[in-house]
């Protein structure tokens, strides 16, 4: 007869003579309570340690975290967004008028302008021959009958004023605040806040042309 047998879930299934046999194997099969039990409770230790350590890590760690990139709070609550004008938020609380056009042109930088249309630049282009494109082309604008691009798609609002033309005052005025001079107009921009840059950029403008006009004297 065989002493042993293996079960299906892999057990062995041993068979003994005596109980007593039976008896002698028992501390050897490990059935003591109090010794299963014991090691049960030194490795429930050793997780809830280990469970505890760890947590007190991630705890150190993020308080570390916090001290070393210390968020940097915005005074007011928002994105920063690259402004040309960061006079004007300043001075928002005390508006102060712009100096006349003529003064400020007087010592405007064309070469400043040229610069600052860069803005313009998704819409417009500044060349002579240019094409139009989301604007129309700003070749010899100055002096032009404003909305008088032949084949460029003008706003009903643009349109209704091709009997002026653009000059330095005009300019000034539609390009601080395009939607506030000609209401209605689909020029999709904000506007240069910026009374000297907007100086500039006219300068540069009139300096798009075979015959540059006179810029208006203080
Ligand atoms: C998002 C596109 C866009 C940007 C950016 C833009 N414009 Fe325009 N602009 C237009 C459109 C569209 C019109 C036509 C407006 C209408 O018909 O109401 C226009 C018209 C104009 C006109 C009148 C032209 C004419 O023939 O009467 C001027 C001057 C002008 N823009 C200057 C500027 C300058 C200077 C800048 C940069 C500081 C600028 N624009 C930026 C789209 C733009």
């Amino acid at each position: 007869m065989k002493r042993a047998k293996r079960l299906s879930n892999g057990l062995r299934l041993e068979r003994f003579k005596t109980p007593a046999e039976a008896l002698s194997r028992l501390p050897r099969l490990g059935c003591g309570r109090a010794q299963g039990s014991g090691t049960m409770d030194i490795e429930t230790n050793k997780i809830a340690g280990a469970v505890l350590s760890t947590l007190l890590v991630v705890l150190g760690l993020n308080m570390i975290a916090g001290i070393v990139f210390a968020p940097h709070k915005p005074v007011v609550p928002g994105f920063e967004l690259p402004s040309e004008e960061p006079a004007a938020a300043a001075g928002a609380a005390a508006p102060v008028a712009d100096e006349p056009i003529a003064v400020r042109l007087a010592k405007a930088d064309p070469a400043k302008g040229e610069k600052a249309v860069g803005a313009c630049k998704a819409c417009h282009t500044f060349e002579k021959g240019g094409a139009n494109k989301v604007g129309p082309h700003l070749f010899d604008v100055y002096g032009r009958n404003e909305g008088s691009v032949a084949g460029f798609g003008y706003s009903a609002a643009m349109k209704g004023r091709n009997d002026k033309t653009w000059d330095a005052d005009g300019l000034d005025h539609f390009i601080k605040n395009p939607k506030a001079y000609v209401p209605g107009t689909i020029m999709a921009f904000a506007g240069i806040g910026k009374p000297d840059t907007r100086a500039d950029v006219i300068a540069y403008l009139n300096t798009l042309s075979d015959a540059p006009k006179p810029l208006p004297k203080p």
